[in-house]
């Protein structure tokens, strides 16, 4: 609780850096520099090559997540809810009391669909607290579309946001909202708020690791490419290929 705590004090003083992980080689680089890690249900398209995240199990999740909570130890680590595992208020606490007590992790993500309140607020009254999700929700969209445009979209957020917020979310994801909505929820609600192509008004900002880095071949217009780690790993890889085809690798350093 203490982490939490840490994050819900940090509005109005820091920005939080939040970036996703899946495995224990990101966990372990990431935990150095952000505030909070995501186990986010991205894993499906940026790892499993699945065209949305609709399919994603609690099993994908569960095992995605030990392996990065066991490698963190200070920044916050949340683990995303997928799909279909929270659609009534016994299967949401069933299922987040299991998350919780498998992974370790510190909180989990849930995403609103505008109507699922009850739920969220029903896995925070069981003491586990849980981050808000609203604007682009992958689970709930199939189509891109950049969210709080029209005057009746945008009051239609900031009413999600107050009502996630009156829920009990300790921070909330918006993504893909367009800047004056989102400029309108960070001075609105008391939580932080972590956008994702959704301005630098927010309190924060995350990224799906494996697009910032130039891995996944995902690169919408809110993603900053930050490294192209496709060029690094191909540059490796042909090396290696070169030298076993040369019969240069293994030398005899590399042998017994
Ligand atoms: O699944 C995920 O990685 C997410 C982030 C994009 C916020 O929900």
């Amino acid at each position: 609780m203490k982490k939490i705590y840490k994050i819900i004090n940090s509005k109005n003083k820091k920005q939080l850096v939040c970036l996703t992980a899946y495995s224990k080689p990101f966990a372990k680089i990431l935990d150095k520099y952000c505030d909070i890690i995501l186990v986010g249900d991205s894993l499906a398209t940026a790892m499993y090559g699945m065209k949305d995240t609709h399919n994603v199990s609690i099993e994908m999740m569960i095992r995605h997540a030990i392996s990065v909570k066991s490698n963190t130890t200070q920044a916050l680590c949340v683990v995303d809810m997928p799909k279909n595992s929270y659609k009534n208020i016994q299967q949401a606490k069933k299922n987040a009391k299991f998350i919780f007590k498998k992974t370790k992790c510190d909180a989990v993500k849930v995403e609103c669909d505008g109507k699922n309140y009850d739920i969220i607020k029903s896995i925070v009254d069981i003491g586990i607290p849980v981050m808000g999700h609203i604007g682009f929700t992958p689970q709930h969209f199939s189509k891109f579309k950049v969210q709080g445009i029209l005057v009746k979209d945008h009051y239609k957020l900031l009413d999600q946001a107050e009502k996630n917020q009156k829920a009990g979310v300790f921070s909330i994801v918006l993504e893909c909202v367009n800047t004056p909505t989102a400029k309108a929820i960070t001075k609105l609600l008391k939580i932080p708020t972590i956008g994702i192509g959704a301005s630098s008004h927010c309190d924060g900002q995350i990224l799906v690791t494996d697009d910032m880095l130039g891995l996944s071949g995902f690169y919408p217009r809110f993603v900053k490419k930050f490294a192209n780690l496709n060029n690094i790993i191909e540059i490796g890889i042909k090396k290696y290929k070169k030298a076993v085809l040369n019969k240069k690798f293994p030398s005899k350093k590399n042998t017994f």
